[in-house]
């Protein structure tokens, strides 16, 4: 198996399962067309933000990481029309970008994207008794992504789910001599995650047009 095969499963399972369409096609066009990186989740990711906001029956989302707003548009979809997803960003640039896409698919009314580093906006949402936040998606800087876990517990209630992009990382994150930034803050995760008895969680490895990575999903089981 290789990484062209990868990707040319995803694009099968888009095309068969229909999983596209032209509001998520221009956002990704707007992203590109402004030079932001094409870090956005795949669309088969996407639906799977999805379908797991609709499992749950999130009416309030949580989103750590904007860049354009495609992750954003996907969760937005899954809202009842009186929900609510707030969405942090610390590159204005991106935040503008993604203000243009919610706005272009329809969702400005229940999306709120904060410009700033998430570190400080997050102690600001619970200081606004913004929570608690049904589902939560943590996609911004992997070094501190144990504090983002921290925030998001805090502003958490029995049955929250928590999703953690990129923990898996080509493999790298079984390494524990690395000194790469982004792996330790995985890893830190994780040491957390196996000691918390509040939350039950599993990891999920993935391959696909992004590669070889994976996801945690975090259920909030008692506060
Ligand atoms: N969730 C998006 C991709 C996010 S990429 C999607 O799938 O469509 C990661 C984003 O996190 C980038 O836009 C980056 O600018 C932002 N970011 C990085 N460090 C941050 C910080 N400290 N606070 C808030 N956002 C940050
Ligand atoms: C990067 C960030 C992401 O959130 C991602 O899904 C892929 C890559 C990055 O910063 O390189
Ligand atoms: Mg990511």
């Amino acid at each position: 198996m290789n990484q062209e095969t990868w990707s040319e499963v995803d694009h099968y399972v888009t095309d068969v399962l229909g999983l596209t369409d032209d509001v998520l096609e221009s956002t990704q066009k707007a992203c590109d067309d402004a030079g932001l990186p094409a870090i956005a989740v795949s669309v088969p990711q996407g639906k799977f933000l999805y379908q797991l906001a609709r499992i749950r029956g999130a009416r309030r989302i949580l989103e750590i990481g904007t860049l354009g707003g495609y992750s954003t548009i996907w969760m937005a979809r899954a809202l009842p029309a009186d929900g609510r997803l707030i969405t942090l960003e610390i590159d204005k640039k991106h935040a503008d970008v993604a203000r243009e896409n919610i706005a272009r698919a329809g969702f400005s009314d229940r999306v709120d994207v904060r410009l700033g580093a998430a570190i400080e906006e997050l102690p600001k949402l619970a200081a606004e008794n913004q929570g608690p936040f049904d589902f939560v998606f943590i996609d911004a800087d992997k070094p501190s992504i144990p504090d983002y876990f921290t925030w998001s517990l805090k502003m958490s209630r029995p049955g929250t789910v928590i999703v953690v992009d990129n923990v898996v990382r080509e493999g790298a994150v079984i390494d524990s001599a690395s000194e790469d930034p982004a792996v330790r803050g995985v890893r830190r995760l994780n040491d957390m995650l196996g000691r918390e008895k509040r939350v039950t969680s599993t990891t999920l490895q993935t391959v696909g047009t992004k590669g070889y990575d994976g996801f945690t999903v975090i259920l909030v089981e008692s506060l």
